[in-house]
């Protein structure tokens, strides 16, 4: 059973809002374990285009999300034996996951295993639903947010950074059509939990960022 005594904080926002860069610096800062959920839809997208399953089929996509052998070491990703840190991170893995993310029985066969990073001293889970759905106790909740704009240059960065070919353009339509099945989606869509911080950080480096969750937590 997990333990629901294991200190959470939830770090729930858009694509590329900057959330997983501050989850992992508050993380390291404190000490604890980092949950980045989005991975989870990402790897089971990856896994899934790799095999050729049928994008149509929830159950099938569901038994690939449940048989995932997944490794998270050091800030690499394992699938199976193979690094997949970049791979899951290009747009048409992104934009798989964003609809596989959809389907209920893809998100129930995660779950449990979601719950499963919660260990001492503590965790932080980051993703989009952490706060409403998988830990809706956590001890201090945020919703990270910023402009689509401001998301479509810091997602540009990133592509090109990593060697991908990026186009501002497409980054923008691509954003605003992910937000809109996140947010509108039937099962656990993106909205910010109840009693959420909220944080808008369109105009904020990260750091400034991590240095508002760790206040927030001081006082939670
Ligand atoms: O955070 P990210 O961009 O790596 O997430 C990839 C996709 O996974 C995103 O489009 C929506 C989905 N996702 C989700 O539905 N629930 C989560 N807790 C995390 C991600």
């Amino acid at each position: 059973m997990p333990n629901t005594n294991i200190p959470v904080i939830t770090i729930d926002g858009p694509t590329a809002s900057g959330k997983g860069t501050v989850a992992q610096k508050v993380a390291d800062r404190l000490g604890f374990h980092l949950l980045d959920s989005g991975a989870l839809y990402r790897l089971t997208a990856l896994s899934a285009l790799r095999r050729g399953t049928d994008m149509r089929d929830e159950h099938a996509l569901a038994k690939v999300a449940e048989h995932l052998n997944v490794r998270f070491n050091g800030g690499h990703i394992y699938l199976g034996t193979e690094e997949v840190g970049n791979a899951i991170r290009a747009e048409d893995v992104g934009n798989t996951a964003s609809k596989i993310a959809a389907l209920p029985a893809v998100r129930q066969a995660l779950y449990g295993l979601q719950l499963s990073f919660r260990e001492t001293p503590g965790l932080v889970a980051d993703g989009r639903d952490m706060g409403t759905v998988i830990f809706p106790g956590a001890q201090l909740k945020v919703f990270l947010t910023a402009s689509v704009e401001a998301r479509a240059q810091r997602r540009y960065k990133q592509l090109i950074d990593k060697g991908f070919s990026a186009n501002m353009d497409d980054l923008l339509a691509d954003l605003q059509a992910r937000d809109a099945r996140d947010t509108q989606r039937a099962v656990a869509p993106l909205v910010p939990a109840e009693g959420a911080h909220i944080l808008d950080t369109s105009q904020m480096t990260a750091d400034k960022a991590v240095e508002q969750v760790l206040a927030w937590y001081a006082h939670s």
